[in-house]
């Protein structure tokens, strides 16, 4: 079959055979295309997370004869309840899973899903421009939540252990508390007004209407009850029981649009990952709903018609921002919800499409972002979501990233559940070319739509080698996808589970046309390098918790890094 696909200038009409792409042309832009299998099992499990208490769930929920999928259910439980800015109950992810007795490889599709009532222009005024914060805070900017439709669905399906198990640590750490840390007070500090607008919120995280100290313990019994509600009745008691009537019952009366039907409707999807091959590893990884695998695949398949090792350091970052820069762009027009809007995926991840692109590179300029497609925004700052790998000794591993969205999701609990409700809606194109809180625009294929799930940037990952194994993901909105793709290079050019963590970054997301990097990602001269080709750059916060895990097949050496940016570990049992 013939495919043509427009190039992103316009101009240029890429046309190839998808038969042989998925053949020949592809293994010619890398060297391994069969699945790697190691030689022998992990002789250690290992686990990174955002918080050590996660970590302990998962550590607890192995040595009770749990694999590494009723480790998950824990850790991602154990996250919702101390770091409940960034994943929870009330929330979705994406869970990226390997069994190793099959060598199956999963992806465990738990995005929030639209409400019934949902419609294209929920969030825009009489004129058509997004009214402030609607989408972003309370419970109308909530879509119906998939974390605890996900821990049921990996219980049932590929753990040893029953949900109660695994659930038990998160509903301890929930009854018993936890002790208030930086960087969770720092994400309230920033969040107090919107915390002073939901009661229940206040309740638990403030303390007479202030942060709470350092080492303050925090206690969450109406988070252990829906906790325990859940272990007791699986996805049933949630989406349908009592509970689930507390939680419409809450929304409405707040102004939101959730029904019973939202609830009871809501599934996990299971999905194909995307598989893609630069330099000889094999790269696992996320489908759409997720934009992540898409921009990640293109990115490596531009890179790989360069010879990264010979360029100079400039020249270096020049093609990896020139190749993000198009894959991005392609994001904001083609992307969505796979159930809702038909994609030319397998065109967009192609050699043969990423040729045609590079063919639009210049060495010697920036390519404008304008003559692409003109819009223009500033990103806000806000690193919630959350990631977390795990291995163990059967070689069985899971990449989840898991999210409410912005800080607290929509800032608001609903009444006596002790869950603060997401605001994913927020990624959807809310209005047409206008920017989300992380500056992504977006065309029709991510408008909103009944029961649809937003387009993400979440891009929990494997990557195989003959060598070895890397587990990768990270938080960060949009620059979610940059970052694993550093991640992705650091690894292949040999960097341990630390290095990779650590790495200083850069990100360029088609728009704003601004090459963004860390204080130390670049030095004075890379800098003047970038300036005299024509790049407008600008130095920013450190963004990311990445938690990675990397398995040396020859030595054996098993590692887990936890981002140094955070406050989460990675540890090898
Ligand atoms: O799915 C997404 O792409 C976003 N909801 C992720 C949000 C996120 O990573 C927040 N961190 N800055």
């Amino acid at each position: 079959m013939m495919l043509c696909v427009r190039h992103p200038l316009r101009r240029i009409f890429v046309c190839g055979c998808s038969l042989i792409l998925g053949g020949a042309l592809a293994s010619s832009a890398s060297l391994a295309s069969t699945q790697v299998a190691p030689a022998a099992l992990p002789q250690k499990a290992a686990i990174a997370s955002a918080h050590p208490a996660a970590n302990q769930a998962g550590q607890d929920i192995l040595a009770a004869g749990g694999n590494a999928f009723d480790a998950a259910v824990a850790v991602s439980a154990a996250l919702a309840v101390v770091e409940p800015s960034s994943s929870g109950v009330g929330g979705g992810g994406f869970y990226l899973l390997h069994r190793q007795s099959d060598g199956r490889d999963i992806f465990v599709d738990a995005r929030e899903a639209a409400p019934a009532a949902a419609t294209r222009d929920m969030y825009l005024d009489a004129k058509g421009a997004p009214i402030d914060e609607l989408s972003r805070s309370g419970p109308l900017a909530a879509a119906i939540p998939g974390e605890p439709a996900a821990w049921a669905w990996l219980a049932e399906h590929y753990g040893r252990l029953p949900l109660s198990r695994s659930l038990a640590p998160a509903i301890r750490l929930a009854r018993d508390g936890f002790a208030m840390y930086p960087r969770l007070q720092s994400g309230i500090r920033y969040n107090v007004e919107r915390m002073q607008h939901s009661p229940e919120a206040a309740k638990r995280f403030l303390i007479n209407g202030k942060v709470p100290e350092i080492g303050a313990v925090i206690r969450q019994p109406e988070l252990a009850h829906t906790l325990e509600t859940l272990a007791r009745g699986g996805a049933e008691a949630f989406y349908r029981g009592p509970l689930a009537k507390q939680l419409v019952d809450g929304v409405r009366r707040a102004g939101g649009i959730w029904t019973q039907s939202d609830l009871s409707d809501y599934r996990v999807v299971e999905r194909e990952p995307l598989v893609g091959h630069y330099q000889g590893a094999r790269i696992v990884t996320s489908p759409p709903p997720s934009s992540g695998g898409v921009v990640l695949l293109d990115t490596l398949n531009i890179l790989s018609g360069y010879d990264l090792k010979q360029a100079s350091s400039v020249m270096r970052t020049h093609w990896l921002t020139e190749a993000m820069r198009h894959a991005y762009r392609d994001r904001a027009e083609y992307l969505g919800d796979p159930d809702f809007v038909s994609m030319p995926i397998d065109e967009l991840t192609s050699p043969l499409y990423a040729a045609g692109q590079r063919n639009s590179i210049r060495p010697d300029r920036a390519t404008p972002s304008s003559v692409l497609r003109p819009i223009g925004a500033s990103l806000r700052d806000g690193p919630t979501t959350t990631h977390f790998s795990v291995l163990d000794r059967e070689g069985n591993r899971v990449a989840a990233t898991i999210s409410i969205n912005l800080w607290f999701g929509s800032g608001w609990v609903a009444p006596g559940t002790g869950v603060f409700l997401n605001d994913t809606m927020d990624d959807f194109s809310v209005a047409m070319g206008t920017p989300n809180a992380f500056a992504l625009v977006g065309g029709s294929a991510n408008a909103i739509a009944p029961h649809k799930r937003a387009l993400s940037s979440m891009t929990p990952t494997f990557v195989e080698t003959e060598q070895g194994l890397l587990i990768i993901g990270t938080p960060g909105g949009s620059t979610i996808i940059s970052m694993v793709t550093q991640g992705v290079l650091g690894w292949l050019n040999g960097q341990s589970a630390d290095q990779v963590v650590s790495a200083r970054r850069i990100h360029h997301q088609y728009l704003p046309d601004r090459l963004n990097y860390e204080p130390g990602a670049l030095s004075a001269e890379e800098i003047q390098g970038l300036k005299a080709l024509g790049y407008d750059l600008a130095e920013w916060s450190t963004r990311g918790n990445m938690q990675v895990i990397t398995w040396d097949y020859g030595s054996g050496l098993v590692q887990a890094g936890a981002d140094p940016r955070g406050f989460g570990v990675g540890l090898v049992y």
